[in-house]
């Protein structure tokens, strides 16, 4: 299995267009800090790749890495669809710029594509430009593609529905940790951007992983707050924190395999290559995931 990190930023990206909080400000000084939105290319054949989730940077994203650029004939891509681990607006509106393609593979749950389809309206506007063919996100492994060596499935892990679809019915599976195995290899990945609660089914499959990459927007519970954009917590918020009683980090020390935090906000002091927090990472054993790193599984 093969992947291509795209981005590892929360919404707004590092730096957000209308912020000069000091992480902002760091990263337009220091543009090795820079990072886009959180999102992840897969390999799924030999000519294809699928994306998992599609952030408002996904023209760069693609530009950025070769082996997504188009080709050999002028409208060929191997781009062939994308993967969706919720509805958030970070990780869907990139769809829409993905609108000149010939025809787009979307897999999403039920919830994430109501949202999408109702709410968005993505398939009404879309229909004039590209045909989109929606696929469940099986619960149980599935063909990621025909005749292609991964096999997917989703793990539920929040009903947080995104705001502007804040009064849809509850369901357990608007947010999912993705599950990908390769029969080939053996290498198997569980991606998990935004995580509200750890469920026992997430514990399993991250038992059994290689590699595990989830979501590090807030160094500990509380950031939000000091920052001074919100009252709530990080919980509260919908993501579980790095660092502290309920973090994920205590998870993770318990765990073989690699593991990576992605979803980074630009208030998490992570965003600096010199803070603190880099080396107590070190000393878990565990990664603050990079723009453009590659990891074979
Ligand atoms: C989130 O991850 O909580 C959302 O993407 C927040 C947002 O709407 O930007
Ligand atoms: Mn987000
Ligand atoms: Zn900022």
């Amino acid at each position: 299995m093969l992947l291509r990190v795209l981005g590892t930023a929360a919404g707004g990206g590092l730096p957000q267009w209308n912020c000069a909080c000091p992480g902002c400000s760091g990263a337009r000084r220091h543009p090795q800090r820079v990072r886009r939105h959180a999102s992840l290319a897969v390999r799924a054949d030999d000519a294809r790749w699928y994306v998992v989730n599609a952030t408002p940077d996904i023209g760069d994203q693609i530009e950025s890495h070769p082996e997504l650029h188009p080709g050999p004939g002028h409208r060929d891509t191997p781009v062939a669809g994308v993967v969706l681990t919720d509805a958030e607006l970070d990780h869907t509106l990139g769809i829409a710029r993905l609108r000149e393609a010939r025809a787009l593979d979307v897999l999403a749950t039920g919830p994430v594509r109501g949202a999408l389809l109702e709410r968005l309206r993505l398939g009404d506007i879309l229909g004039p430009y590209t045909g989109i063919s929606w696929r469940p996100l099986p619960h149980t492994p599935q063909p990621l593609i025909e005749g292609g060596p991964l096999e997917i499935s989703a793990i539920p892990v929040a009903s947080k529905r995104p705001r502007y679809a804040a009064d849809d019915a509850p369901a357990d599976d608007w947010v999912v940790a993705l599950r990908l195995a390769d029969r080939a290899t053996g290498g198997t990945l569980v991606y998990a951007p935004a995580l509200a609660a750890w469920p026992d089914a997430l514990q399993r499959a991250a038992a059994e992983a290689d590699c595990v990459i989830v979501d590090g927007t807030f160094w500990d519970d509380h950031e939000p707050r000091r920052a001074g954009f919100t009252e709530r917590t990080s919980t509260a918020m919908g993501h579980l924190p790095i660092d502290g009683p309920h973090g994920t980090a205590r998870r993770l020390r318990g765990l073989d395999a690699r593991c990576l935090y992605t979803h980074l906000n630009n208030t998490n002091p992570l965003g600096d290559p010199a803070a603190e927090e880099h080396k107590l990472l070190a000393e878990w054993g565990i990664e603050a995931a990079a723009d453009g790193m590659v990891i074979e599984l």
